[in-house]
């Protein structure tokens, strides 16, 4: 059984280095997104129980974010650009990392449990198309070594057929 315990950085990244290469090897050769990021998800909360949520936001239009495939709870379906980490982390084009979200002004609680959480955006040409989410009922789950390695999940994301 799997246990929402923070792991130290050395075997948090002992995970990762482990994941990568089955993400790469799970969507390689597969040509549909939403498989792919269904996917991604998934190998991610297997190998993360720290979190509770792991998920994409979609940019559909100029100003807005949709939910896409997921692992957790049921979510905020629509995000605008902007608004809440997500819509920030999309604005801003950059990785949030939010130790305490009732610290985060505009906070989207999808889930009331919620603590810290992760944003990083996923960018094709200079331009965000999506971003992965990671929320955790812990304070302070994710920390600069999460940021490392999930851009580098990011990038793989981007590298897919959109
Ligand atoms: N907390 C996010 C909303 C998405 S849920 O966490 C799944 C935010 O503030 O953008």
């Amino acid at each position: 059984m799997t246990e929402a315990v923070a792991l130290s950085s050395s075997d948090k990244a002992s995970r990762y280095a482990e994941l990568m290469p089955q993400l790469a090897a799970l969507c390689e050769g597969e040509p549909d997104l939403v498989a792919n990021l269904a996917n991604i998800s998934a190998a991610l909360k297997t190998c993360l129980p720290i979190a509770s949520w792991i998920g994409f936001y979609i940019r559909r239009s100029a100003t807005e974010l949709v939910l896409g495939p997921f692992q957790g709870n049921v979510a905020c379906v629509r995000i605008a650009f902007g608004r809440g980490v997500c819509g920030t982390s999309a604005a801003e084009r950059r990785t949030l990392i939010v130790p305490d979200v009732e610290q985060f002004p505009g906070h989207i609680a999808c889930d009331a449990g919620s603590r810290s959480e992760i944003v990083i955006p996923i960018e094709r040409a200079g331009q965000v198309v999506a971003v992965l989410d990671l929320d955790s009922y812990e304070l302070a789950a994710f920390d600069e070594v999460d940021a490392q390695w999930l851009s580098q999940v990011a990038a793989l994301a981007a590298s897919l057929s959109w």
